[in-house]
């Protein structure tokens, strides 16, 4: 049996619990931290630091954020702090908590636990698992194999970013009823299933949990629709996976100047300096041409 200490990085909560990577099962409760006000780097690492020792766990850690996670350095910050863009988040949390930790895109993580232990389970060909909440996450995968950090939750819809018009928080800003939300959801995934033909489309993040009110209302002519099967632990159960895919991997070297310059930034910085996000940057509207 492998267990890995699996951490999810969320907007209201950091969560944690070790996971048999072999079954899906946490072996424990899972431990709930609510997560510091304005999510700033060094605030988080604490946290994470707490949960480990709360399991007095010594082995592979899976660790999720809300945000691209390319080889280790997280590159958008859309509902955390600023100062995550750029980061060396992985050796951030590596020296703060001795452990062999791995860091991926919490959408991902969720996918690749949906896939191997909830409703993608035995499903061939391209799975397409949407995490409703504060935002919207995604995960692409063919097969077993994931895509990541394919963000669509930003991919321009309706002048706007398809989050802000589609997510559960844009459903409880906006007052939307479930009818109401339903038509939003769906033209998001007509748009996502033109683009992309997935054979499923499973639903999560914390809209999962409701799936009684929408279940009937979001629907679509080709592709089958699902909620989500593992609820609240996809993010931990994911994190746990992809620890253990990656813990045998030798880490791809990340530039010196960004390990250098944002661990020492993120240990001392109170006030983050405000980084361009590259995913408001990549997706914002064309400034309109004055005649
Ligand atoms: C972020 C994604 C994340 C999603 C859900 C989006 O705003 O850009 O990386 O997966 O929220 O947390």
């Amino acid at each position: 049996m492998t267990v890995i200490l699996g951490i999810d990085i969320g907007g209201s909560g950091i969560k944690g619990a070790p996971v048999d990577t072999a079954t899906g099962q946490l072996l424990a409760e899972r431990w709930r931290i609510p997560t510091p006000e304005g999510a700033k780097p060094a605030d988080v690492t604490r946290v994470v630091k707490e949960l480990v020792e709360h399991f007095q766990h010594g082995g592979p850690v899976g660790i999720t954020f809300p945000g691209i996670v390319q080889h280790g350095v997280t590159l958008s910050a859309a509902n955390v702090d600023q100062g995550w863009i750029g980061l060396d988040a992985d050796r951030l949390f590596t020296d703060a908590t001795g452990c062999d930790v791995h860091l991926i895109n919490d959408a991902d993580a969720a996918g690749l636990a949906e896939a191997k232990f909830g409703a993608g389970v035995g499903v061939p060909g391209v799975v397409m698992v949407l995490t409703f909440g504060t935002g919207i996450g995604s995960a692409l995968i063919n097969d077993g194999v994931l895509v990541p950090n394919t963000e669509l939750g930003h991919l321009w819809l309706r002048d706007k970013h398809a989050e802000s018009w589609a997510s559960d928080r844009a459903r409880e800003n906006d007052d939307l009823n479930w009818k109401q939300w339903s038509k939003r959801a769906v033209t998001y995934l007509q748009h996502l299933e033109l683009l992309f033909s997935p054979d499923l489309f499973i639903i999560g993040g914390g809209i999962s949990k409701k799936a009684d009110r929408w279940r009937d209302l979001v629907t679509l002519e080709r592709s089958q629709v699902v909620p989500a099967a593992l609820l609240n632990d996809a993010g931990i159960v994911g994190a746990a996976l992809y620890a253990e895919l990656e813990a045998g991997r030798e880490k791809p070297p990340r530039p010196a100047s960004v390990k250098a310059q944002h661990v020492e930034q993120s240990a001392t910085r109170k006030t983050g300096t405000k980084k361009a996000d590259p995913v408001k940057k990549a997706t914002k509207a064309p400034a309109k041409k004055s005649k």
